[in-house]
């Protein structure tokens, strides 16, 4: 399993890292419609489309305007149940999705992933009027990625294959691929098409049922994904979708009896309540894709420029909403003040604004939580005593807009410097030496990802070695690498997503 997770990480991680501009121009692109119409606001379990059971409601928001796109039906506990037990159902043993050949599972996921194709430009409207993300980055990299993802997991439907394993004596022993059984996820609202698509497809591949909670921030695309699923032939019950809140929703799938799996992606704090949540039930697997706080490490002899337009987009991307975002940048002593200049620059050239104008380079943040969230850790970073170069407040007078914020002379010991911010803020801090750059590097708790920009493949290779992170980036040359840890003695780490 892990070596297949690891080959989709890496095949689409190159399109998460770099900058965008090689991928589209602006002709390719449609124009958008800013107000897509939103055809599904309700839970969907069992192929339907139901209320809530309490018959609660809650409103989804453009983060563009702070204003209502809808209302959504919340789930709460009686609805888990009821996703549950459908998804229990549709994995009896003798079920069509039981009995359904693995090649034919492998087809379902491929036409989902043609109808997705079919309907990117509207998923890419919808996406960007709920997560505020800019509309030439939703269609020209989520939405390919979304269906790459669901095509690569439908070629592994029937190549999963077992052993033979010559064992002493009279026997003969074979291993037999199961699915798990019933597997929740709860997904985050930074990329929300794109983490659907992580989740499902890889269970889905290898014939697990679903109960999928979505991020209240961000529920819309995920249910229209819902309607294909159904419309291209999953039988009822194999994926529920559940829009509602964490404590509430989450919390009860995290704990349910009858649930054999859960995958989390979102904050940390969350993931030591799903442990703790599966510890005090039924002990179900696990896997957690949690925060980070990823150093990214500019050597002196790295191309100044590719080096600068790397960072801004590592940290940038997205609105600084990314778990892997490089937002610790250590730069070599002697390109400090030329990096620090230029990264400014580039900063202040950031396109902020409406994120349906396909110049825009960056949108709001997800919501006023998040946005108030940001704001407290800039003021931090001007208490703590670290240098505003750029940026540092409000980009517009409504929504959610942040400008594009660079702090230099960031030390290792401030809150800017520990915390994951999750917005559009930029620490630049100075190293000397590489050992000093990897232990300072190495002091976090958190170890996501890394970057080394060096030309120098002998230091990329001692940088990457040393760093205590699951996925290291470095630029050596033309050719990025990509260094992925396994650790030995387990059989995943918790840095990759998967199932
Ligand atoms: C960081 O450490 C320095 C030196 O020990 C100290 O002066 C400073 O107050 C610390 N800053 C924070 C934010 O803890
Ligand atoms: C990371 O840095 C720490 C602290 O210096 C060091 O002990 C460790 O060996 C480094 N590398 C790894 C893989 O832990």
């Amino acid at each position: 399993k892990s070596t297949m997770i690891r080959t989709v990480f890496s095949r689409s991680l190159p399109r998460l890292c770099r900058p965008p501009a090689c991928h589209y121009s602006a002709g390719a692109i449609p124009e958008p419609c800013s107000q897509p119409e939103v055809h599904y606001d309700k839970l969907f379990i069992n192929n339907q489309w139901e209320d809530a059971a309490s018959g609660k409601t809650f409103p989804t928001i453009n983060p563009a305007t702070g204003e209502v796109i809808c209302q959504v039906a919340e789930a709460d506990v009686a609805d888990v149940d009821k996703a549950v037990k459908a998804a229990r159902d549709a994995f009896r043993w003798g079920s069509p999705w039981r009995r359904m050949d693995a090649s034919h599972r492998g087809l379902l996921i491929n036409r989902l992933a043609d109808a997705i194709e079919r309907d990117s430009a509207y998923l890419a409207e919808l996406e960007t009027l709920d997560n505020g993300k800019p509309y030439a980055m939703s269609y020209t990299m989520d939405l390919p990625t979304v269906v790459k993802c669901f095509r690569y997991h439908a070629g592994w439907a029937d190549k999963w294959e077992g052993k033979t394993i010559p064992i002493d004596g009279d026997y003969f022993c074979y291993t037999r691929h199961e699915p798990i059984g019933v597997c929740g996820q709860i997904i985050p609202w930074n990329f929300p098409l794109l983490m659907q698509a992580w989740k499902l497809a890889p269970a889905l591949a290898t014939g697990n049922t679903v109960v999928m909670k979505v991020a209240e921030q961000t529920p819309l695309t995920a249910l229209y994904v819902a309607s294909l699923i159904k419309e291209v032939g999953f039988p009822e019950g194999v994926v529920n979708i559940l829009p509602g809140m964490g404590p509430s929703a989450g919390a009860a799938l995290a704990r349910h009896m009858d649930v054999d799996k859960l995958a989390f992606t979102g904050s940390t704090e969350v993931g030591h309540l799903i442990q703790q949540a599966s510890g005090s039930s039924n002990l179900k697997k696990v896997t957690l894709e949690l925060g980070g706080k990823s150093p990214n490490i500019i050597l002196s002899d790295a191309n100044m420029e590719d080096a600068v337009e790397q960072a801004h987009f590592g940290l940038f991307f997205s609105q600084g909403q990314c778990c892997c975002a490089g937002s610790r940048i250590f730069v070599q002593a002697d390109i400090y003040d030329e990096f620090v200049e230029r990264s400014v620059e580039r900063a202040r050239r950031r396109v902020v604004g409406n994120p349906f104008d396909l110049k825009t380079e960056q949108g709001p943040q997800v919501d006023q939580e998040q946005f108030n969230k940001i704001l407290g850790y800039i003021s931090s970073g001007k208490r703590e005593g670290a240098k505003l170069m750029c940026g540092g407040g409000v980009a517009a007078d409504r929504g959610y807009f942040i400008q594009p914020t660079v702090f230099g002379d960031v030390q290792d010991n401030m809150t800017i410097a520990r915390e994951e911010i999750f917005g559009p803020v930029m620490q630049i801090m100075k190293f000397k030496t590489l050992e000093e750059v990897v232990t300072r590097a190495n002091d976090t708790k958190y170890g996501l990802a890394a970057g080394v920009f060096t030309k120098d493949i002998d230091k990329a290779s001692y940088v990457s070695n040393g760093l205590r992170a699951g996925t290291v980036c470095s630029e050596p040359s033309q050719q990025r690498l990509v260094h992925l840890i396994q650790h030995h003695d387990y059989k995943d780490t918790t840095s990759i997503c998967n199932l």
